[in-house]
């Protein structure tokens, strides 16, 4: 099985806000990118707009023909929006305002009863439903139990190991949480803070079927072009 590549096109919004004069777009981000090998394109809507707006998910709805994967917090507000919109499948991430960046894994078990119940209207509507969760056990259990058919594991942790003993221990991790949720009839996704530098021990990694990276490839694009930055990563990850 061929690992998939998912690209994150958040940041191309955030370079565009700096100015807030329409460039670079989103959109044509995103269509080159599936013209060059992402097999999705992710997005994450946040509560403060910080980067991608309504109008740019409006607009990826209509242009993306992979997969489009919309991120959320599960805020009702995220919710209707996704409900009316109807991405291939949504991303249930944790969200804090002050965050420069998702921090980790979704508490699963504190957020457990209102999860099933925000779960339920999604999948009703075909919408898939991933839940971005550390790679543990109880959690893919969890999030198994409260309908969702894909778990994303963090990988922030792994991506920031400085020993080859810690990078080795969290891959470890990484592949026996990947063959659990397999188990339990799950897709695995495994995303944040991968990069040229740390994704190739994941081709490796059969139970995982895409990695979704976004910051490192468009910090890349700027100077080497988002076709060959989207290159560089799949010829590291082509099994
Ligand atoms: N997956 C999820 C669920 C995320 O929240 C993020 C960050 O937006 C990513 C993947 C991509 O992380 P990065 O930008 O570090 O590649």
């Amino acid at each position: 099985m061929t690992m998939r590549l998912a690209v994150n096109i958040d940041h191309i919004a955030t370079l565009r806000n700096a100015r807030n004069e329409g460039h670079p777009d989103p959109v044509e981000a995103a269509l080159l990118a599936e013209k060059h090998g992402a097999a999705g394109i992710v997005c994450h809507l946040r509560e403060d707009r910080r980067h991608i707006k309504d109008d740019d998910l409006a607009r990826l709805r209509e242009a993306v023909t992979t997969k489009l994967d919309l991120e959320m917090a599960m805020t009702s507000e995220i919710q209707k929006i996704a409900l009316a919109l109807r991405p291939d499948l949504v991303t249930l991430v944790p969200e804090k305002r002050e965050e420069l960046t998702t921090e980790g894994g979704f508490a699963i078990q504190k957020h457990f009863t209102r999860l099933c119940e925000f779960v339920k209207p999604l999948r009703d509507k075909e919408i898939g439903v991933s839940i971005f969760i550390e790679p543990e056990e109880e959690s893919i259990a969890l999030a198994a139990e409260a309908g969702a058919n894909i778990v994303e594991f963090h990988t922030g942790i792994y991506s920031l190991c400085t020993s080859d003993a810690q990078t080795a221990y969290e891959l470890e991790r990484i592949r026996n949480s990947a063959r659990i949720a397999r188990e339990m009839g799950l897709s695995v996704v495994a995303g944040h803070g991968l990069s040229v530098l740390n994704i190739a021990p994941f081709k490796e990694l059969r139970d995982i079927e895409e990695v979704s990276i976004g910051h490192a490839i468009i910090a890349r694009a700027v100077f080497i072009g988002l076709p060959a930055a989207i290159q560089e990563i799949l010829d590291l990850i082509r099994r």
